[in-house]
């Protein structure tokens, strides 16, 4: 349904955008955090250049910051694709924040919610407290966990269940969570996502309506003559090239006497789907639990930081899959390819698949 109005926009508004031209990207002094459309930053970027809710501003210390309804807001990163921005708490004591925490009357949701019980006990307790909302005389927990809400529930005092936009499920043998970590939350509009995709700029169509529109997006046609030539000199050399180079694959696929799979990167590249498939069904893939790392890159198990599949250190933001049964994690779409292969982990080799073997096997070849 977005398609027609976003080709619209490629092929028409590029030629419209002069209204929203005047608006240049910021950020506040000394951070990296790129500020444009929907966000604006106050005193930096005129009132038109941001969609209402999403102004920004400068502290003192130069930390980007959001105004909520419930508090103020330190941003950590913005994804102006995924429509997905990461805020924590510019005085430190994000659960002191997180106590408050009230998104109704803001553009903003949260992207995953946990449920957090927050308890004050006396002042014998310290082990994993929350420091900044402890002092001599008690100490206060948060904990997502049924077993400890049943161990603290008879001895300490519960000050209230708070769904807590966290960006990850806190899987740490811990029992209980600092919830130091930044809170993931998302908008839906403006939808400026897709544009930002293309490597469009998005902004207001006109100053009076809130109606958005994506400028700029990199031409990708090309004359009508120059196609046709390209087509005839490249297209087709390169699809007899690849005619060329299945049937070479498919030959090796039989010369493997259909029994056993060429190397996983040249199935997973180019031949067709093959007969026999090892690995799990999409939908118990997909089930898997999956995190997005924050800026902090807190990992359900913090000493593995590499994803063993492809062997790069994991970054903020990439999104990570966990084999429930083992807890190992991996780059998404490393472990999904994987997986379609193989159906155990790449790191302890447990199977992890608990439901019954996919339908797939089952018009395959007998072994
Ligand atoms: C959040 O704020 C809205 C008004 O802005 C209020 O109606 C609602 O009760 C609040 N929710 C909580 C849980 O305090
Ligand atoms: C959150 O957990 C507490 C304690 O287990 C429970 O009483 C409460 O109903 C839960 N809240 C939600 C919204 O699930
Ligand atoms: C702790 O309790 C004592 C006695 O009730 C009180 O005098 C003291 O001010 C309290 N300390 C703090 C940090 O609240
Ligand atoms: C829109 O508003 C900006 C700033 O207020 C102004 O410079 C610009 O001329 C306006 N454009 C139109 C088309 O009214």
């Amino acid at each position: 349904m977005d398609a027609i109005p976003f080709l619209f926009s490629i092929f028409l508004l590029s030629t419209m955008a002069a209204n929203s031209q005047a608006c240049e990207k910021s950020s506040c002094h000394r951070s990296e955090l790129e500020i444009r459309f929907p966000f604006r930053l106050e005193d930096h970027q005129p009132e038109s250049c941001g969609y209402p809710g999403f102004d920004l501003s400068c502290d003192a210390t130069m930390q980007t910051i959001l105004k909520l309804p419930s508090g103020e807001f330190s941003v950590q990163g913005i994804d102006y694709g995924t429509q997905e921005i990461w805020i924590n708490d510019p005085k430190n004591c994000l659960p002191r924040l997180i106590l408050s925490l009230n998104l109704s009357g803001s553009s903003f949701r949260g992207v995953y919610y946990h449920n957090y019980s927050f308890f004050k006990c006396s002042a014998d307790y310290r082990l994993d407290s929350i420091a900044c909302l402890s002092d001599d005389n008690y100490t206060v927990f948060a904990t997502d966990s049924s077993r400890v809400i049943n161990f603290l529930s008879p001895v300490c005092d519960l000050i209230k269940s708070v769904m807590v936009p966290a960006e990850l499920p806190f899987y740490d043998p811990v029992w209980t969570s600092d919830l130091s970590s930044d809170l993931l939350l998302s908008w839906g509009a403006p939808r400026c996502g897709d544009c930002e995709m293309e490597g469009g700029r998005c902004g207001f169509r006109s100053n009076s309506s809130l109606e958005i529109g994506c400028f700029d997006v990199p031409k990708r046609g090309l004359p009508r003559t120059a196609r046709y030539a390209i087509t005839v000199g490249v297209g087709i050399p390169a699809l007899m090239c690849f005619v060329g180079l299945l049937c070479f694959l498919c030959g090796r696929v039989k010369a493997f006497g259909g029994r056993r799979r060429p190397i996983a990167e040249f199935t997973s590249m180019v031949t067709p789907q093959p007969t026999a498939v090892m690995g799990l069904d999409g939908p118990t893939i997909e089930s898997y639990p999956k995190v997005v790392l924050g800026e902090s890159r807190r990992l359900p198990k913090p000493d593995d930081n590499t994803c063993s599949i492809c062997l790069s250190e994991y970054r903020p933001k990439e999104t990570l899959k966990i084999i429930p049964e083992c807890q190992h994690c991996f780059h998404s779409e490393c472990i999904d390819e994987w997986l379609h292969l193989n159906a155990s982990c790449p790191i302890c080799r447990n199977s992890p698949a608990k439901s019954p073997p996919s339908q797939s096997h089952e018009n395959g070849p007998n072994f």
